[in-house]
């Protein structure tokens, strides 16, 4: 049994085993990770194991877990109705070429929950499940462009990265983003058939669209772009993009990879957009890899692979495999209307809270989010968009400085991104959050007081 937050080390560093892992590492991974996401402060935290709200580390340390594998983990860690199912099918056999029943229970699942979801295709990832979506929106309309939110992350997949990481030097006009490559290398027919929106502006959003039209194939929408802010969709601008698109000959893509736990029913019902297409992943898979192409029946028949050679062409090794499947129709099945309802008031109470320490003291943070996600920004008004989120150098090292004082209170909360709760958390988690801010707050106000 780890150590319990209690009794934690005031300013641990990262712990000795922890170090010896990442010594190992360096020896063969480029950077000593195998994933560029991974926090290191100098080196990562290598965990042991997870269970429920929480993990515990090589050394021993126990820490509420606010990342949740990047939000894709809903009910926490080692969650036992997966485990038990997943025993169950790994026993019967890990992958076949062959479909199973469980990947139409889930697929049957996901379909009778969100609406305009009527057929689906399982992958392995998001980033597979966007790229696909764009490909069935290019093979729809013969047009290869693709318009997509400033700020805002997709996966890997060329069309979708540029724009990610714009900085003031840089990101042009707010009425007409640049189009930065994430790369160096990217191929400019990639850039030239890329067009960046500005989150919660309507007009200039829906111009851009309407005047490049003639090449754009899809707009891909994240309901609330984590990357971009974590902020809410303002009333009426995703609806506006859709109208604009849908007069234009453009598809509407809903990214939903992370935002499928905004309800039961998905983000894009949440938030009144009407998508063609979707990506879905993370919580699908139940904690095991997993991505979905969905949408209304017409726009994917570009999959159809009946009568020979589909328009797209979809398969992957690992695609549906029972793994995936059975632990997601456990996971999904669990996330029932009321699982949901819980998750939204632990939210808002999170949020709630933390908003109240930040007025109390007239301290310079604000918090968006919905549902089960939040996200601390060290801003005095809360974001509108990626410009409003991005943060200076002195912004960026007083988020470092409050994960720096989260991990050290035993809760891990990424520096720079989204939290993410669970349903194995309680309201007993909220109050550590919480009060661990507060404390921040009242004892580091050299961390801070110098932002704006
Ligand atoms: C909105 C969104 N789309 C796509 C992806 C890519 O998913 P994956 O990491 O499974 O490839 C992510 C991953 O964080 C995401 O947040």
């Amino acid at each position: 049994m780890g150590k319990s937050i209690s009794d934690r080390t005031p300013n641990a560093p990262i712990g000795p085993a922890s170090q010896a892992a990442f010594a190992r590492a360096r020896a063969v991974f480029p950077d000593g990770t195998s994933r560029a996401t991974v926090e290191r402060d100098p080196s990562p935290r290598y965990m042991k194991r997870g269970q429920g709200a929480y993990l515990y580390d090589l050394d021993g340390r126990r820490f509420l877990d606010l990342n949740n594998n990047f939000a894709s983990l809903i009910h926490g860690h080692a969650f036992a109705p997966v485990i038990e199912a997943v025993a169950r099918q790994l026993k019967d056999g890990s992958a076949f070429a062959n479909p199973t029943e469980t990947e139409i229970e889930l697929a049957a699942l996901l379909c009778g929950r969100v609406p305009f979801l009527e057929r689906l295709r399982f992958v392995n990832s998001g980033s597979e499940a966007v790229m696909f979506a764009v490909k069935a929106a290019r093979a729809h309309t013969g047009k290869p462009g693709i318009a997509k939110i400033e700020g805002a992350y997709h996966g890997a997949y060329d069309w979708i990265e540029p724009s990610q990481t714009g900085s003031p030097e840089n990101w042009g006009l707010e009425s007409a983003p640049a189009v930065l490559p994430y790369y160096r290398g990217t191929p400019r027919a990639v850039l030239d058939s890329v067009v960046v929106l500005s989150f919660n502006h309507t007009a200039s959003a829906c111009a851009l669209l309407a005047a490049n039209a003639h090449k754009l194939a899809a707009v891909v929408l994240d309901p609330m772009p984590s990357r971009a802010g974590l902020v809410t969709p303002e009333p009426g601008f995703l609806a506006a993009l859709a109208a604009v698109a849908r007069s234009c000959g453009i598809l509407v893509i809903a990214d939903e990879v992370i935002n499928l736990r905004q309800s039961h029913r998905g983000a894009s019902a949440r938030y009144g957009l009407e998508p063609d297409l979707f990506a879905l992943g993370k919580i699908v898979g139940g904690g095991l890899p997993v991505g979905a192409v969905g949408g209304r029946a017409e726009f994917m028949a570009a999959f159809d692979a009946s009568r020979g050679r589909p328009a797209v062409a979809q398969g992957g090794t690992f695609s549906a495999n029972p793994l995936s499947m059975t632990a997601g129709l456990a996971c999904m099945n669990a996330f029932d209307e009321a699982a949901c309802d819980g998750l939204e008031r632990l939210g808002d109470s999170v949020r709630e809270k933390l908003r109240a320490a930040i007025a109390r003291r007239g301290a310079p943070f604000s918090v968006t989010g919905a549902a089960s996600l939040f996200r601390i920004h060290p801003k005095r008004r809360a974001p509108r968009n990626y410009r409003e989120a991005h943060r200076s150098a002195a912004e960026s090292e007083a988020m470092a400085t409050l994960g720096r004082f989260f991990a050290d209170e035993g809760i891990l909360m990424a520096h720079a991104t989204l939290a993410s709760l669970s349903t194995a958390m309680t309201e007993a988690d909220i109050a550590l959050v919480v009060g661990a801010f507060e404390r921040f707050l009242d004892t580091r106000p050299q961390a801070y007081e110098a932002l704006g």
